[in-house]
């Protein structure tokens, strides 16, 4: 999980909106495909460099339940630019010993869509250095809904008493459950919300907004933003630790 761009107090887990893809495309004029399709490239570099950094989780945000909403041609190409990135990547990936997993709905998703997701999980299920979590018509509202609906059932069944509903019992029935919660939250594009992503888990997260565009992010970037992250004093809501 280490490598020679290794540093230290690296967040365990950097969470990243990809934001800006259309408007980085508009401003050369061109499609707002042509802004996806760097994306991708910004993807990729931005997961080796989290490698080689020693970030343990790198959670993507690549399709939200509410991108739906696009226009068919532009959910198509979306849709192909993540086929064919599982399609090309991850044989490279899991050479790489990274373990992807996927997060969101998957209820009524293409069928193939589903099996290519469940591919790649279990060809990577084993590895054991960086853990790609790529968020896919994820939104945290129906997430936690869905958590909800399975504690729900267990109460009835008998299986959980609801005294013993805690935080840790909610946060394990997400489908983050079993991951640290993200320590880093980076969104590019210049816009400072959240957008539906991982809003139970980023109760204590740092969050880094940058203005570049999604395209234009790489190793330096991140790098950027792990040293605003490092100069953060995170008290988790107690005091500054005492140094005396
Ligand atoms: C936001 O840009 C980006 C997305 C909605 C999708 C992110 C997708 C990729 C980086 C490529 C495909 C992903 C994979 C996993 C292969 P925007 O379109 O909202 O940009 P805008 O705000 O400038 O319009």
């Amino acid at each position: 999980m280490s490598g020679p761009g290794c540093i230290e107090g690296v967040p365990r887990h950097v969470a990243i909106i990809m934001d800006g893809n259309g408007r980085w495309a508009t401003q050369r004029g061109q499609p707002r495909s042509a802004g996806h399709r760097q994306g991708v490239e910004a993807l990729r570099r931005t997961v080796r460099a989290a490698a080689e950094m020693g970030i343990g989780v790198l959670t993507l945000y690549s399709f939200s339940s509410e991108n739906w909403s696009r226009p068919q041609s532009e959910i198509r190409f979306l849709l192909e630019l993540l086929r064919r990135f599982i399609r090309t990547d991850v044989a490279e990936l899991h050479r790489a010993n990274v373990r992807i997993m996927v997060i969101g709905d998957r209820e009524g998703l293409d069928p193939a869509i589903r099996a290519m997701f469940e591919e790649a999980e279990a060809l990577t299920r084993e590895n054991t250095a960086l853990k790609l979590v790529i968020a896919f018509n994820y939104g945290s509202r129906q997430e936690i809904t869905r958590a909800v609906q399975l504690i729900a059932r267990k109460v009835a069944e008998g299986k959980i008493d609801p005294a013993d509903i805690t935080p840790a019992v909610i946060g394990n029935h997400l489908d983050t459950g079993g991951l640290p919660e993200p320590d880093l939250l980076i969104r590019t594009g210049g816009e400072q919300r959240l957008s539906n992503y991982l809003l139970w888990q980023c109760a204590y997260t740092e969050f880094v907004f940058m203005p570049d565009y999604w395209p234009e992010f790489g190793a330096e970037h991140l790098r950027r933003a792990v040293e605003a992250y490092r100069m953060r004093d995170r008290r988790f809501g107690g005091l500054k630790a005492q140094t005396a």
